[in-house]
């Protein structure tokens, strides 16, 4: 007998637990939102306030649609794999509106070296240079068509 002398302890707690939890699906039934799950572990209702958003780039076919020009040069050039907005940037507000909303000039001395700076961590076979010994202060484009790059293939300007 005396061993359950205490046993409206274990009750007591039990009934401690049982509140905790019903506090706890109250809560989350305000808390969390009403397409949670819908799809799977997220909100669904997020899906069309992303898709909402606006564009910032528009994609290589939209720029060769315009300038078949350039890409006629490029597609035959070492930058061929390189895509129009990974040197000028992001261009939505050019595709919709292209003689009002300009592209900046870029600046060669920043743009090339953020992809050909000599660096150990490289693959050796990636062309990279010391752009201080290299090109000496002259610009990059002086002697590298940025659509063409490589001088021995007629990519010069
Ligand atoms: C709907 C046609 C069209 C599309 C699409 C288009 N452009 Fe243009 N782009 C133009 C026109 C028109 C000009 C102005 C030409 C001019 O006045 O010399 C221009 C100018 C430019 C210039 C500046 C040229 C200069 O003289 O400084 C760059 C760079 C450029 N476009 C890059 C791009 C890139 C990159 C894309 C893809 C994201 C793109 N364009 C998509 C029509 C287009
Ligand atoms: C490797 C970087 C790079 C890539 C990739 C690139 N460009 Fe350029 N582009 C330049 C640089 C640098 C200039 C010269 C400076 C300037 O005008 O901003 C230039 C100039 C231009 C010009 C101005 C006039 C001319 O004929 O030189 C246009 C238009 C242009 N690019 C469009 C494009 C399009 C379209 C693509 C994709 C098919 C593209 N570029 C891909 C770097 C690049
Ligand atoms: C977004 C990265 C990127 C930028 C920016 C870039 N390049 Fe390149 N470049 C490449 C890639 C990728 C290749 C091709 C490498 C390969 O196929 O091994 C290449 C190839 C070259 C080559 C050919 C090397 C050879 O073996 O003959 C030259 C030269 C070159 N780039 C110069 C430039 C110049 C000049 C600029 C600035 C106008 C520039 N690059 C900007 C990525 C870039
Ligand atoms: C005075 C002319 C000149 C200038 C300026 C110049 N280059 Fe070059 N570059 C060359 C020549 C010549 C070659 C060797 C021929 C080739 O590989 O196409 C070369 C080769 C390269 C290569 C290929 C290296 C390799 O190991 O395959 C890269 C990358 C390069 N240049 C990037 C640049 C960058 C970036 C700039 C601007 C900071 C620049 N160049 C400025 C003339 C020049």
């Amino acid at each position: 007998m005396n061993g359950f002398k205490d046993i409206e302890h274990l009750f007591r707690f039990a009934g401690l637990f049982v509140i905790a939890i019903l506090v706890f699906l109250v809560v989350r039934g305000f808390i969390v939102p009403k397409s949670f799950g819908e799809y799977g572990h997220y909100r669904a209702a997020a899906i069309p306030q992303i898709a909402a958003l606006p564009l910032h780039y528009a994609g290589h076919q939209a720029c060769i649609s315009c300038h078949s020009d350039i890409q006629a040069v490029k597609s035959k050039g070492m930058h061929a794999g390189v895509n129009c907005e990974a040197c000028h940037g992001a261009l939505e507000k050019h595709v919709l509106d292209p003689i009002n909303v300009v592209p900046v000039k870029l600046n060669t001395a920043v743009l090339c070296v953020r992809c050909h700076a000599a660096s150990a961590a490289k693959p050796k076979s990636f062309p990279q240079v010391n752009a201080a010994e290299h090109a000496n202060g002259i610009a990059c484009e002086t002697c590298h068509n940025p659509h063409s790059p490589a001088i021995d293939a007629g990519g010069t300007k």
